[in-house]
């Protein structure tokens, strides 16, 4: 059967890259996690003190950044900065406070919607983020916009870092998710909307595997009506 790509949309920690991850394993596809793209280059970021105003520095900034995944040998994909594994610092608290900031520049968003075209040339893949459905592959055979209540969103992502040894208050999780949710929807490049042809999915009661079956639903039907277009 054709391979198709599955474009994941939503607000920050609906579960779109736990439902991406495990959807791509059980099709054999690739799952690409936009958000590490935009999360590796605000550490680089950080770490090279790059002033956001200064389009020079920006630029050059952005022509010494390489971004690649490779598999762990546990079969997860992991986030490399020219060659380093920056999986885990890019999932830090540090790191969502700035990057919405960062993800807000043009000259970022190009190079990265770039990058993630190429990235699924081939198709057969799962790419989740903010502007898959709509800017980086409007045609997509499949597009999903998750949305989950907000506190249900901040207990999911507080665990998520208490799993890898990060204890960050409650009420600082919701804070940053509604702040980076205001700037993601309100920036003047490819903001987050919703493509008008994604189906809309609110994981607020769904377990994560009610989530992964909807989508592999959706998927097969997907492809079976663009294998007879
Ligand atoms: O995992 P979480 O939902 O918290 O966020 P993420 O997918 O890791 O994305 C982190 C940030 O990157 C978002 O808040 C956006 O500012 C930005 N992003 C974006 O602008 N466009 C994308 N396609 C993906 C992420």
């Amino acid at each position: 059967m054709r391979k198709i790509i599955i474009a994941i949309d939503g607000f920050s920690a609906c579960g779109k890259s736990t439902t991406a991850k495990e959807a791509a394993k059980a099709l054999g596809y690739r799952y690409i996690d936009s958000g590490a793209m935009y999360r590796a280059v605000t550490y680089y970021f950080l770490e090279h003190h790059v002033a956001l105003a200064n389009p020079k520095e920006v630029a050059k900034a952005l022509s010494e950044i390489k971004i690649t995944f490779n598999i762990n040998a546990k079969g997860v994909s992991e986030t490399f900065l020219n060659a380093s594994n920056v999986e885990k610092k890019i999932r830090k608290m540090r790191i969502s406070e700035n990057v919405s900031q960062v993800s807000a520049i043009k000259e970022v968003r190009v190079a990265m919607v770039d990058q993630q075209r190429k990235l699924g040339k081939e198709r057969g893949i799962v790419m989740d983020g903010r502007d898959i459905g709509t800017v980086v592959f409007p045609d997509a055979e499949l597009k999903i916009f998750l949305t989950a209540d907000i506190l249900v969103r901040a207990f999911r992502r507080q665990q998520e870092l208490l799993e890898k040894n990060e204890m960050v208050e409650f009420d600082a999780i919701v804070a940053n998710l509604k702040k980076r949710d205001e700037i993601d929807s309100t920036r003047a490049e490819s903001p987050l909307v919703k493509a008008s042809e994604a189906i809309e999915i609110d994981t607020t009661n769904v377990t994560i595997d009610e989530q992964v079956d909807e989508l592999l639903r959706l998927t097969f039907s997907s492809m079976l009506t663009s294998s007879k277009n």
